[in-house]
């Protein structure tokens, strides 16, 4: 009897251990969404003048773009993606894909340039994912003429930045395997991984699945203890 009691003390123990842990991970997505400016403390990282672009670049909730701005990156993100999404078993649906654009939790980054607009973005949320906070970005959609000028990896550096800055474990996003520019920018680029949570990544039954889910450790990521045979498991950038 002394041994059940002590081992469903145990047991309660780790309970309120994990429940504990679950709330401070929810209490730093909280905090993060409740953020006006995620990048009020970065002034450099709001102008991008480089390459012969020079544009300026907000964050900002979902809910404050205006109804042309939502339509703008609407637009662009089905001119940009529609075919590869038909390529793969999700199909494109504008309505799923407007839904998703305008959820609440939504964030954006914007970059604009004065004369011409807006000219690309980045939709992110803070989220919890498997158990961890982490910014995942949904979107980073650009118009054809800015980009391979630098500006998609300097969104990507700002996410990781604000990722930081609010002790999230990790950026997260989808990409589509078959989609091989993006694929590219973000593998080769950006050093992002294959996280742990993608179809393939146990080495497994990924093959015949059209994305992979990459993520890049912030410094509140835990570097997790590499393979045997000495491989760094992906701490090392
Ligand atoms: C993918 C995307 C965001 C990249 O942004 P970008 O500003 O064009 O990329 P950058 O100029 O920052 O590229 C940095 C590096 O990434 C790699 N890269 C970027 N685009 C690439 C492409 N199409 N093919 C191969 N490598 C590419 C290159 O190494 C590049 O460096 P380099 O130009 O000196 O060779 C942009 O092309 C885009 O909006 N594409 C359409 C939408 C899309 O597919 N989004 C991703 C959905 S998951």
């Amino acid at each position: 009897l002394q041994r059940k009691s002590s081992k469903a003390k145990e047991k309660k123990q780790k309970r309120l251990e994990e429940r504990a842990a679950m709330d401070a991970v929810c209490a730093k997505v909280d905090a993060a969404n409740k953020l006006e400016d995620p990048l009020e403390a970065f002034p450099v990282f709001k102008r991008y003048d480089r390459n012969g672009l020079s544009v300026s670049i907000e964050c900002t909730r979902g809910s404050r773009l205006d109804r042309a701005t939502v339509d703008w990156a609407f637009e662009l993100t089905k001119a940009n993606m529609q075919t590869l999404y038909e390529q793969s078993e999700w199909g494109w649906k504008d309505r799923e894909k407007r839904e998703e654009l305008t959820d609440d939790r939504a964030w954006y980054l914007l970059a604009r340039d004065a004369a011409a607009g807006p000219v690309a973005f980045s939709h992110f949320r803070f989220d919890v994912e498997c158990g961890d906070e982490v910014l995942y970005c949904y979107e980073v959609q650009l118009e054809s003429r800015v980009r391979r000028k630098g500006l998609g990896k300097f969104l990507l550096q700002i996410l990781q930045l604000v990722a930081n800055s609010t002790q999230m474990k990790k950026v997260m996003l989808t990409v589509f395997k078959h989609n091989h520019g993006a694929y590219h920018f973000f593998r080769d680029a950006l050093q992002f991984d294959v996280d742990d949570s993608s179809p393939g990544a146990g080495g497994c039954c990924g093959d015949d699945c059209c994305y992979e889910i990459l993520s890049r450790r912030t410094r509140y990521g835990e570097s997790r203890p590499g393979p045997p045979g000495g491989r760094c498991g992906g701490c090392c950038h």
